[in-house]
């Protein structure tokens, strides 16, 4: 089925885009732009978007990578230094000194 006229993608189009990107990269995060640059051509119209979106999420391999799914958590860099005593930091030796 064709989901984009302006470019002339299909759905099948759609899916084998992610299955490519998901084997060349497990970590990347797809999207409907990097699918267009996948496929050699850009959006035109965006008319397309809604059905786009509808057909990438019909593929097993769209799921975000595991790694990435904490990041809307709220982790931040500081709490992800664990392990660290803040006494190693250099601006707490000098502000002790
Ligand atoms: S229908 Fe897809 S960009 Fe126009």
């Amino acid at each position: 089925m064709i989901v984009c006229h302006c470019t002339n993608i299909s759905d099948h189009d759609i899916r084998s885009a992610i299955d490519w990107m998901r084997t060349s990269d497990p970590y990347a995060v797809i999207t409907p732009g990097k699918i267009y640059h996948a496929l050699g051509k850009s959006a035109d119209c965006g008319g397309c978007m809604p059905l786009f979106l509808d057909s990438m999420r019909s593929s097993d391999n769209l799921e975000v990578p595991m790694q990435l799914r904490a990041l809307r958590t709220g982790v931040t860099q500081e709490s992800a230094d664990e392990g660290r005593s803040k006494g190693h930091r250099i601006s707490k030796q000098i502000s002790a000194a």
